[in-house]
């Protein structure tokens, strides 16, 4: 018999539009991790209500997330691509293992004074436990691998420290989760600021290209991108940010070397460039936009897709679940 694969789990929030960074950071990177690992991604829904929404509007993001994945090629009968929230285990599990996690942890998690800072207005305990709904994301697939951008390590670390805190005292309950060390994708950065990541959230609509956004819109995007004031297209991240990130976004898309594209632009100044990064990215999306637009408009196979990976989270979730209530002492009928 085959050897049993590792498991894989991941998953984005269903907040803000998805940017080429999102894609060509990490979503691209998940499509063929299914040869390997029997892989889970979550729409973390969830997650998501740590920061108000419009209920409308949200609901019709997870929604489109969902789809997204799909549209992006993430296979939904390879992977298990289903929606945190549909999935009662995740908020189970996660107020047990809340009660395993120390203050003194969750005070240590810069995400957290990051939000804060942001969202002074709405400082909620979601916020503030949200590491901890992450753990139990994790834990309850048994996890042993996690691709997390850097931004979500700590995270990841606190996870293992609940983990092997809770297997301490209750025997091995958990797999202790690892960072995934495989291939990692482009660190696409804002585009009007390239000192900080391109976001989902970042309130210039310039400073990102989003998955969904129209050629002309792409390509007038990259045309304003900031660079510096000279002409030559040579990569140098520290005096040439901007032009070192459109460099990186033409080869994440192209398969092209640095030095490759230098040899491309030589002598031909920013203009030509950035119209060819904003044809690149352009000729990227639009296939992904087409399916993402079947697919939405068929209702019916996108909720039989929902429906049945759903399922196969539910079943896979519950035997973690069962197993932490037991250990800790809950009673069953
Ligand atoms: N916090 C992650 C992010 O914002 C999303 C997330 C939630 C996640 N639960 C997870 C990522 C579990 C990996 C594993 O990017």
């Amino acid at each position: 018999m085959a050897e049993e694969k590792k498991i894989l789990y991941s998953g984005m929030q269903a907040t803000g539009n998805l940017t080429i960074g999102n894609y060509l950071g990490a979503l691209r990177n998940w499509m063929t991790l299914n040869e390997e690992y029997e892989c889970f991604f979550g729409v973390m829904d969830l997650h998501s209500l740590t920061i108000r929404h419009e209920p409308a509007e949200f609901r019709k993001r997870a929604r489109d997330l969902f789809a997204l994945y799909i549209a992006a090629g993430l296979d939904p009968e390879k992977n298990c691509i289903y929606f945190q929230s549909h999935v009662p285990a995740h908020a189970e599990l996660a107020w047990i293992l809340s009660c395993y996690t120390y203050m003194g942890e969750l005070n240590r998690m810069t995400q957290f004074k990051d939000k804060a800072a942001k969202h002074s207005d709405n400082i909620n305990a979601g916020l503030y436990t949200y590491p901890v709904l992450m753990a139990a994301d994790i834990l309850l697939y048994q996890a042993d691998v996690v691709p997390v951008g850097k931004d979500q390590l700590q995270h990841l670390e606190i996870t293992r420290d609940i983990a092997q805190r809770f297997n301490g005292v209750y025997g091995d309950v958990f797999t202790i989760p690892e960072p995934y060390m495989g291939k990692m994708g482009a660190n696409v950065r804002s585009l009007q600021d390239p000192s900080r990541k391109m976001s989902k959230s970042d309130e210039n609509p310039n400073a990102s290209v989003y998955l969904m956004d129209d050629a002309d819109t792409v390509r007038r995007k990259f045309k304003r991108a900031v660079t510096d004031s000279e002409s030559e297209v040579r990569y140098d991240v520290d005096n040439k940010a901007g032009i070192s990130n459109l460099m990186d976004i033409y080869g994440a898309v192209t398969g092209k070397g640095s030095d490759e594209i230098e040899q491309e632009f030589k002598g031909c100044g920013y203009g030509d460039f950035k119209s060819a990064v904003g044809d690149a990215v352009a000729d990227l999306l639009s296939p992904m936009q087409k399916r993402f637009q079947e697919l939405r408009n068929d209702k019916n196979y996108l909720d039989g897709l929902i429906k049945a990976n759903d399922e196969r989270a539910y079943y896979s979730s519950r035997k973690t679940l069962r197993k932490v209530k037991k250990k800790v002492g809950l009673t069953e009928v």
